[in-house]
């Protein structure tokens, strides 16, 4: 064929190492803060929900990490990941840009997410650990280490969101299948869960704090995170390695990287190893209008959590109390981001920007209806960015070169798909208010420029 849809690499290219951009900033790195005394939290204060293989990678100062081989095995049930040339959608819009793809939805769990869960189960398996507690959204990362978890003999407890328990039931039942325990959070079971009773849709930051409560009390139990930390965004980062030759392979190069943002991996994973090659292009990260914390946000220290167990972290935040509207992208509910991600904000080097629900889910059914693939609503937010990118292109009257990042399938979100269908999905607002509100209890903590 002429004209390739595909860019497919064997299985022996999948990646030796992971990118850590951390040497890569400029400035000394801000530390994460003990959350009790507030200063600078080191390794040790690490060890109660993380086992040391991650904590090495969490503070690495190399600028590449090596992929253990068991991990790389792992990833080979999936990986690599195709990249597409998104030529029927660039047909319908009529443009000279060539926008290409980076599909993530084709993993077990149905996005990038057992990118960083097989790396995870994998540490805490060899460090003697039995079980690992986790919150989800969406149910994409749920599923995920429940997955993950299978792998490598683990037991594995989720704190799923109350609105996406409620609005994604098969997600549970996937947990289940690959034996994991699912509670509907804020649940009765943990303190954190119990004082936030009168937030019945919960939060990611709600969840969060549950989980962390259950790995702090169980000596076999340990804590693991789907986004927002170091090591996780580390393990994020085969997909951007991958496409790099891919790109190479269609003989292009991107302008213009997108990704959504919920608390920055499939971004960063995608990104990071394009910004570690000196590529030209201009990165832009799409988030909710509901949740807008790279656009609304403010810079400082906060916790990761709703209750406040979590050490501080440098990001930009809407208020570790905030609790977002229940929007159907569950994965972006976040009240705050990657410290990396937010870093690269702070210094112009990434874009941000904010997107409502219906303009999403328009955006993801004119995807779906050249593409083929339905994708999730997250990823849905990355689409928007595109189509916007697209028509600003053709009024320059320019021929770029997109490359977004795909991050799953919506086969689960198909109520959400349902409601925008009929006419009934709503944009809820972003209330200003109660960012305000959240603002005034953050913790005190020194201020960063
Ligand atoms: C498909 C998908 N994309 C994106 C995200 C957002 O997370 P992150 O910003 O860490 O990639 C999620 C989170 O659950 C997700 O499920």
């Amino acid at each position: 064929m002429s004209e390739p849809t595909k860019f497919l690499l064997r299985e022996e290219q999948i990646p030796t190492h992971w990118v850590n951009l951390l040497p890569d900033l400029p400035g000394d790195p801000l530390p994460p803060l003990h959350p009790g005394t507030k200063q600078p939290a080191g390794p040790d204060d690490l060890t109660p929900i993380f086992p040391m293989g991650l904590i090495l990678q969490e503070v690495a100062q190399e600028p590449e990490v090596e992929i253990p081989e068991e991990v790389r095995q792992a990833y080979g049930l999936w990986r690599p990941t195709p990249l597409f040339r998104a030529r029927r959608l660039e047909k319908a819009l009529g443009t000279q840009t060539r926008i290409y793809y980076k599909y993530e939805g084709v993993s077990p769990a149905g996005s990038h997410k057992p990118n960083t869960a097989v790396p995870q189960a994998y540490e805490n398996a060899k460090a003697g650990v039995k079980k690992l507690s986790t919150e989800t959204g969406a149910g994409q990362w749920g599923s995920s280490l429940a997955f993950a978890c299978s792998l490598f003999g683990l037991d594995c407890e989720v704190f799923m969101v109350g609105s996406s328990y409620d609005q994604k039931p098969y997600r549970r039942s996937m947990m289940q299948t690959w034996g994991a325990t699912v509670h509907r959070s804020p649940s009765e079971l943990t303190q954190s869960g119990k004082a936030n009773a009168e937030h019945p849709t919960g939060s990611l930051g709600i969840a969060i704090s549950e989980a962390v409560e259950v790995a702090a009390q169980d000596p076999d139990c340990n804590y693991s995170l789907g986004s927002v930390l170091n090591h996780v965004l580390l393990h994020q980062t085969v997909i951007g390695q991958e496409a790099i030759l891919q790109m190479e392979l269609a003989g292009d190069e991107p302008d213009v990287v997108i990704g959504c943002v919920g608390g920055g991996s499939n971004f960063a994973g995608l990104a990071f190893p394009f910004l570690r090659a000196g590529s030209k292009a201009r990165f832009v990260a799409a988030e909710p209008a509901a949740c807008p914390t790279l656009t609304r946000g403010v810079y400082s220290y906060d916790f990761g959590d709703t209750a406040g167990l979590t050490p501080l972290m440098p990001m930009y935040t809407l208020g570790h109390d905030f609790v977002p509207p229940p929007v159907h992208a569950g994965g972006l509910r976040y009240h705050g981001d990657s410290p990396i991600v937010c870093a690269l904000v702070k210094q112009g080097l990434v874009e941000a920007r904010a997107y409502k629900q219906n303009e999403t889910f328009e955006a993801a059914l004119r995807f779906a209806r050249t593409e083929a693939i339905l994708p999730a609503p997250e990823a849905a937010h990355a689409i928007r960015a595109v189509l916007e990118e697209a028509e600003a292109a053709k009024q320059a009257g320019e021929q770029r070169t997109i490359l977004l990042n795909l991050s799953g399938h919506g086969h689960f979100d198909m109520s959400a798909y349902e409601a925008y269908l009929a006419g009934e999905l709503e944009d809820p607002e972003f209330s200003e208010a109660d960012m305000e509100a959240a603002l005034e209890r953050l913790p005190e903590a020194p201020a960063i420029a």
